[in-house]
């Protein structure tokens, strides 16, 4: 082992699930991290909220609740922001790179919303900030995307990128529960927040959605930009319908290039084939899929959260500014160059499986096709099933423009021949 050459102090803002694991690694380090990098990594200061917790095997002399002077300290090198939330993380962020430091975040909300404002001051000031904790825990996908494949074109990236959803709807499929049978369940157990909306309501996926989608088109998006639906509607019904196609529902982060050069950015439930690969990840896993021009599919798999996975991509994220750093600064950042619009919604098309509740009679099923075919949505595939006086009926349909789809949903809903729209749901292929 090569004795290291230089030291770098490192700081960080948290010490919670993943801070305290980051910090136990780097305490516990026997030299590996030195002869890795080439310089010995020395945490000195932890900033945290409360200093008098009792935190094993952190050293009560590292911890501080004055995140300000960790950020102006002269003695720190990289910083490691592991405290979430947008304030104070971001002025603390902004602070620390004025001072000359080198950033690791995993926070996806900040970066989703004020990456531009990050990355242009790391930029000016010559620092890294590094992410690879932000989207997918401990898989590597922002540097594979931001290194390996960038001499590539990517046109679609497919991601599921929540792992509490997943794990929900794996559930959901495999013991036909319903949506909140599962949720209560995996809160008891600890693998849902006791507010779980962010995961739920798809803004978590939604913010590690603009972060994939920025990186695949070289363009910057801010979870603004990524259309969102949750899967709380998500019924037993559904899944059973989706199971009987050979499909499987899941929450998916989509990011792809329209046929305009727009970027499609959103995060909705999805049917997917079960013979796709990312109908394989079950549980509380995150998968990356990713269609590109050269290198064709890709797929990244593995633990989304977590301290010990999260504290993975930090460290390697440590270890290769280390490595810049002794080269003498910055290393690669990603490019925005593409700065490429957003497609909206109302014009993006999709194929969508529709369930009604219909009265049982004759002509209903004309009518009913009638109304797709008077707002240009071309039907694929219907099955009926009886039901007494009145009928389910799923209607699987072509590529549509969601403007379409969304007209074609309204009279169907005012129809005297539908007793209800039971669901609406987005289907996905291979393009
Ligand atoms: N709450 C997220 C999940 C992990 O369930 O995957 C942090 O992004």
């Amino acid at each position: 082992m090569s004795s290291a050459q230089q030291s770098f102090n490192v700081a960080m803002l948290g010490c919670g699930v993943v801070g305290s694991e980051v910090a136990r690694l780097l305490l516990a380090d026997d030299g590996d991290f030195a002869a890795r990098s080439g310089a010995k990594l020395n945490l000195t200061r932890i900033a945290v909220r409360d200093s008098k917790a009792s935190r094993d095997q952190i050293p009560s002399e590292l911890l501080t609740q004055d995140g300000e002077s960790v950020v102006s300290d002269p003695l720190v090198d990289i910083v490691i922001e592991v405290m979430g939330g947008i304030e104070p993380a971001r002025t603390l962020i902004l602070k620390a790179i004025s001072n000359g430091k080198s950033i690791i975040t995993a926070n996806k909300a900040l970066l989703a919303q004020h990456g531009a404002e990050l990355f242009s001051a790391a930029d000016k000031a010559g620092v890294d900030l590094y992410y690879e904790a932000s989207v997918g825990g401990a898989i590597p996908i922002l540097r594979p995307m931001r290194e390996s494949i960038v001499g590539d074109h990517v046109n679609r990236v497919m991601g599921i990128v929540n792992g509490t959803t997943n794990y929900i709807l794996t559930k959901m499929d495999e013991e036909g529960l319903s949506f909140e049978e599962v949720l209560k369940e995996a809160q008891y157990l600890g693998f849902a927040e006791a507010d779980p909306t962010a995961d739920i309501a798809g803004h978590d996926a939604a913010a590690k959605a603009a972060i994939l989608a920025g990186l695949a088109f070289h363009s910057r998006i801010t979870s603004s930009d990524v259309y969102c639906e949750g899967i709380s509607q998500i019924s037993a019904r559904d899944v059973a319908v989706a199971r009987d196609m050979g499909c499987v529902i899941k929450l998916l982060a989509i990011a792809e290039l329209t046929k305009d050069n727009e970027i499609s950015v959103r995060v909705h439930p999805t049917l997917i084939s079960r013979k796709h690969p990312l109908a394989a990840v079950r549980l509380a896993f995150n998968a990356v899929f990713i269609e590109a021009q050269s290198a064709g599919e890709l797929m990244f798999y593995g633990r989304g959260a977590g301290g010990e996975p999260t504290a993975s991509a930090i460290l390697g994220d440590l270890i290769a500014i280390a490595r810049n750093k002794i080269r003498g600064g910055q290393g690669h950042g990603e490019s925005d160059y593409a700065d490429l619009a957003i497609a909206a919604i109302d014009n993006v098309k999709s194929q969508y499986l529709i369930r009604l509740d219909v009265a049982d009679k004759p002509g209903v099923l004309a009518s009913v096709a009638q109304l797709f075919a008077a707002n240009s949505v071309s039907i694929e595939t219907v099955r009926q099933t009886g039901r007494g006086d009145s009928a389910e009926l799923i209607v699987a349909t072509h590529y549509a423009p969601e403007s379409a789809l969304k007209k074609t949903v309204k009279s169907l809903a005012d129809s005297d021949v539908v007793k209800s729209v039971e669901s609406v749901l987005r289907i996905e292929g291979s393009k």
